[in-house]
């Protein structure tokens, strides 16, 4: 069988969880070759051993870990044609209660972590064939909501470096953006698990449901292919149209 990642080499961070976990699957299943970076190094372990994936521990928000780690996994893979950065947090508070700790966090986690991480393997997607960028940002990046001026402002960050390094480095690496709405996952059970939080949330968007992580899945992998070959420096919402409203 042949799959649309055959022979593709690809890093994926945040892959112990949720969306990098179910986009770690689905690239397997595509044939991709991966490595799997993770701070939960337990988490990302079992998840590698399962799909015959290479797995690190690393907290993407340290750049001299990011750099062994990186280095490590492009070894073992023989080379990274692809990252997608999955890995990142979420704060919500007013701002008047955002302290200064959450604020730092979420910025190191979600925009200095995908900027470290495609600084560590950018010799080595130079040197792939057609290589790829995917940074996983939210509807935060494209819309204000209350409670949460750090997480948007990261996210808003990650969608502009995306823009501007889509720039540099074309035309041989193209790097996109997706901008998920609300997705199950561990980060949004305290929603979901709340019939009236998950009826509030679903009336909300045209498609009346909230998201799965293979919805993110499915548009991680066309920018990971041939298939948006001529898509470049773009945001993706995956939101069920809660954003554009
Ligand atoms: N779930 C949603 O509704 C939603 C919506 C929009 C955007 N997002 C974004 O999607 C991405 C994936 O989130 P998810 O919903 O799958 O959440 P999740 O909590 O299930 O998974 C996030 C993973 O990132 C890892 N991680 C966190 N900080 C890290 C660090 N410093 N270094 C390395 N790994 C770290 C966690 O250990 C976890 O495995 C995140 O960037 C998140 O901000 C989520």
């Amino acid at each position: 069988m042949t799959g649309k990642l055959d022979g593709r080499r690809i890093v994926i961070t945040g892959a112990a969880s949720g969306m990098g976990r179910d986009i770690a699957r689905l690239f397997a299943r595509e044939g991709a070759r991966l490595a799997l970076l993770d701070r939960n190094e337990s988490g990302v372990r079992e998840v590698a051993a399962e799909l015959s994936a290479a797995a690190y521990g690393c907290d993407v928000s340290n750049r001299a870990q990011v750099d062994k780690v990186v280095a490590e996994a492009g070894a073992a893979l023989g080379g990274i044609d692809g990252l997608v950065n999955a890995a990142g947090i979420l704060v919500t508070k007013q701002f008047d209660e955002l302290d200064p700790e959450s604020w730092d966090r979420m910025l190191a986690v979600n925009l200095t972590g995908p900027y470290n991480i495609c600084r560590a393997a950018l010799p080595m997607l130079r040197a792939a064939d057609k290589a790829t960028i995917v940074n996983i940002a939210s509807v935060s990046a494209l819309m204000p909501m209350a409670g949460t001026a750090g997480y948007s402002a990261s996210k808003a960050g990650l969608a502009m470096f995306t823009k501007c390094i889509a720039f540099d480095l074309g035309p041989k690496i193209r790097a996109n953006t997706i901008c998920p709405g609300v997705i199950k996952t561990e980060m949004t059970r305290y929603l979901w698990e709340n019939p009236e939080h998950t009826d509030r949330a679903e009336q909300r968007v045209a498609l009346k449901r909230l998201g799965e992580t293979d919805d993110v899945s499915r548009a991680a992998l066309f920018f990971s292919t041939e298939d948006s070959g001529f898509t470049t420096g773009t945001e993706l919402p995956v939101d069920g149209g809660f954003s554009w409203r």
